[in-house]
């Protein structure tokens, strides 16, 4: 079956809980990662913050996923040569086809042992039929107040991004003419 927009519907008993796809993904930062003074590019980060955001998304679908959107980037701390970098991302919102994962960044200093936080991100994934159309992706199952404080704050932002496509794909449409 499918929606006016084209995407297949879900079967609306499929529900998972953020904590079915939660993941963790490490890696020790080497120096292809780093500049010649040792602080790792913003560039390695974004990659791993992707990846991540790949492997959430795609357990809590068991779908392919694309990337749409990365937002609220923040690299709060440096990470160096050396670092275990950790990578953590959960579920925050899932709408129709998109879902929208949280990424928590931290790095270890293998030496001496300390973690320190050192970014966050907030990812949209879409997820695709066959024929690389937007497919329909369980529902998100809420269980915690955390979980429906996450949500909110996500359909919130979900919102935002809605009308910001419509005004973009107006203007391109203008554009166009
Ligand atoms: C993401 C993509 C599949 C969306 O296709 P589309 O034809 O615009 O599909 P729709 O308008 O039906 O949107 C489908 C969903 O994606 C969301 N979406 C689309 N573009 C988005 C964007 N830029 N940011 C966030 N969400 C987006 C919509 O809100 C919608 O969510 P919902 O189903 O939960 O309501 C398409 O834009 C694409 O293929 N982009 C390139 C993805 C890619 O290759 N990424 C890797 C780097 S290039």
């Amino acid at each position: 079956m499918t929606n006016s927009r084209g995407a297949r519907n879900r079967n609306d008993a499929e529900e998972r809980s953020p904590r079915e796809s939660e993941s963790t993904i490490a890696r020790a930062m080497l120096p292809p990662d780093a500049n010649p003074a040792g602080n790792v590019f913003g560039g390695t980060i974004l990659k791993m913050i992707d990846e991540i955001a790949g492997i959430v998304a795609t357990k809590h679908c068991r779908r392919n996923c694309v990337t749409a959107n990365i937002e609220h980037i923040d690299f709060i701390y440096p990470v160096h040569i050396g670092d275990l970098l950790e990578l953590k991302g959960r579920l925050n919102f899932v709408g129709k086809s998109s879902m929208e994962v949280g990424v928590e960044v931290f790095a270890e200093n293998l030496e001496e042992g300390d973690i320190n936080f050192a970014g966050r991100a907030t990812v949209t994934m879409v997820a695709l039929d066959e024929s690389a159309r937007p497919i329909q992706v369980p529902r998100l199952k809420l269980q915690t107040e955390e979980d429906k404080n996450m949500f909110k704050a996500g359909l919130t932002r979900y919102n935002e991004r809605v009308k910001r496509l419509k005004m973009l794909k107006r203007t391109k449409k203008r554009g166009s003419n």
